[in-house]
């Protein structure tokens, strides 16, 4: 397994602040930091794009950017994103009408391509396509809203995409989003995700550092008791 990684979603953060959000979580350890991107079209909600990618990225060119996409149809803003400073480019694979041309625009343009599983989405999708990608990203809420309960069959998911990415041997990061707290971060751990991600429990927290290390210390924790 890889290091883990905690990777603040910005959609929690104060809109009206979001620089320095997006510095106060990098230095309080944050590894990457995830960037939600909604249309109001295949999520019913509507956030920030690319011009908002590359000022935070040029605020604080460090920190590694996990660019989420859940919009509809996906290659038109790829190069964009890529411009932008983006790391990490993940969509969903419902919204693009060929998943295999996607992977490799993301690939083509620098950037590490994520597929990224509703719910109810099978695996079956990564037969495929496995190999071709940096990152799994299995959501444990339906995609729309931070704050939300954690789906507790997610954790099968996680632990038969951790079976998967074992058996190819390829360091692919397994990451999760949706309701990850400091209480459920070991669970999830347990289950085989590498990458955590967290919104409402990091930026509804009065101390980003603490929060973000008690989510190190129950990983860890984890770790030793399997
Ligand atoms: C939901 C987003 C998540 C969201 C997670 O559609 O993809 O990244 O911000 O928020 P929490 O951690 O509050 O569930
Ligand atoms: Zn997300």
């Amino acid at each position: 397994m890889q290091p883990s990684w905690i990777a603040p979603s910005i959609l929690s953060a104060d809109f009206a602040r979001l620089g320095e959000e997006v510095r106060a979580v990098h230095e309080a350890g944050a590894d990457l930091i995830h960037f939600d991107v909604m249309d109001n079209h295949y999520v019913p909600n509507l956030t920030v794009g690319p011009v908002v990618c590359e000022a935070l990225h040029r605020h604080e060119p460090e920190a590694l950017i996990d660019v989420h996409l859940m919009i509809a149809p996906v290659d038109r803003i790829v190069p964009d994103f890529a411009q932008a400073g983006a790391t990490y480019i993940s969509f969903h694979p419902e919204a693009t009408e060929h998943i295999d041309r996607t992977i490799h625009l993301i690939r083509e343009h620098g950037c590490r391509p994520g597929l990224v599983f509703n719910p109810a989405t099978p695996l079956s999708f990564l037969d495929y396509t496995l190999e071709e990608l940096d990152m799994v990203l299995i959501m444990s809420v339906n995609p729309g809203f931070g704050g939300q309960r954690f789906i507790r069959y997610a954790l099968d998911k996680i632990a038969a995409t951790r079976q998967r990415i074992d058996a190819l041997g390829k360091p692919i990061r397994l990451e999760v989003d949706g309701g990850v707290k400091v209480e459920n971060i070991a669970e999830i751990a347990r289950a085989g995700a590498d990458t955590f991600v967290a919104g409402s429990a990091i930026f509804e927290s009065g101390d980003y550092r603490s929060t973000i290390g008690a989510m190190r210390r129950q990983i860890e924790r984890s770790e030793r008791r399997p």
